[in-house]
């Protein structure tokens, strides 16, 4: 082997050490006063992580460890998940119809709180990540860099828009109360709030009351296909990130996130 050769086998090994480590790791901490089944779902250029769906009971953390550095997928959280009486695995809100926690390479049915990862794409060493109510709302969660890089600033959709959804939006559990509240675009399909035909570009689909309902509670987000593109955010070597569902609640009763005190 030339000194050449070796050079260019170490440079790729030199890119993991500054890193870190060579895989980045996905956590999440449930703060809702229910339990909450998230999902992970590849896209483009990975396989599944390791676990692609699970249940997080109030108070609780869980990691995956082995995300690749360079991955894209989605991440939502199911809520309302029961059995049902043919045995199988449903949820009130983003089922993805498998029948089983595992969603099988399904996606999420919305109206779902839709959070997308790209992650040092192209080999930038520059982390893409967003929160996207296009489809609509379930749950309030936020996504928090763990790397202290620049550019790694938490993105939250802390707001419960449930709570002041329109009913022409709002999706209903058995009980009658909101468990989630559609996009306009899905709700009503038309291209003025869809920006499709016409309204296809982003000086003829602007905001509507509508989607200002979603960024009155969640100004971070992009609550329609031409929103303002400071909507996505961009870590520099932040390799791994926490997903808390309702961050905004102060349920925490898991001791690995409490450092062993409960409050
Ligand atoms: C990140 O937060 C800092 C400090 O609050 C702010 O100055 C900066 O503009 C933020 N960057 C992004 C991309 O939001
Ligand atoms: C209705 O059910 C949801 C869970 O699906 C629960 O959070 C809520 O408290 C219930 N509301 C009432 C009025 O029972
Ligand atoms: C939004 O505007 C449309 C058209 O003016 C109107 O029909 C609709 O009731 C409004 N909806 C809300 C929630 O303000």
């Amino acid at each position: 082997m030339d000194a050449r050769a070796s050079f260019d086998l170490l440079l790729p090994f030199l890119a993991l050490l500054a890193r870190g480590v060579g895989a980045a790791t996905l956590s999440f901490a449930n703060k809702c006063p229910y339990t909450v089944w998230p999902r992970t779902l590849t896209s483009g250029r990975n396989g599944e992580l390791s676990s692609t769906g699970f249940e997080l009971v109030t108070g609780v953390s869980f990691s995956i460890n082995d995300v690749p550095e360079t991955w894209s997928g989605l991440v939502w959280g199911r809520t309302g998940c029961t059995i049902d009486a043919s045995g199988k695995f449903v949820c009130a809100t983003a089922d993805c119809a498998s029948g089983e926690v595992s969603c099988n390479g399904a996606g999420p049915i919305p109206p779902n709180t839709l959070v997308e990862f790209n992650l040092a794409a192209a080999g930038s060493g520059q982390d893409f990540y967003d929160i996207n109510l296009g489809y609509g709302f379930n749950l309030p969660l936020s996504i928090t860099p763990q790397g202290s890089g620049s550019g790694c600033n938490t993105t939250s959709c802390a707001g419960n828009v449930n709570s002041v959804c329109p009913s022409e939006l709002a999706v209903k559990g058995s009980n009658g109360s909101v468990v989630a509240c559609k996009s306009v675009c899905l709700a009503l399909n038309q291209p003025q709030y869809c920006c499709t035909g016409a309204y296809g570009t982003v000086e003829t689909c602007p905001p509507t009351n509508y989607s200002k309902i979603f960024k009155d509670q969640c100004p971070q987000v992009y609550s329609y296909a031409y929103d303002d593109k400071s909507s996505t955010f961009i870590c520099a070597g932040g390799a791994s990130f926490l997903i808390t569902f309702c961050p905004l609640l102060d349920i925490i009763c898991d001791p690995i996130l409490l450092g062993y005190s409960f409050k």
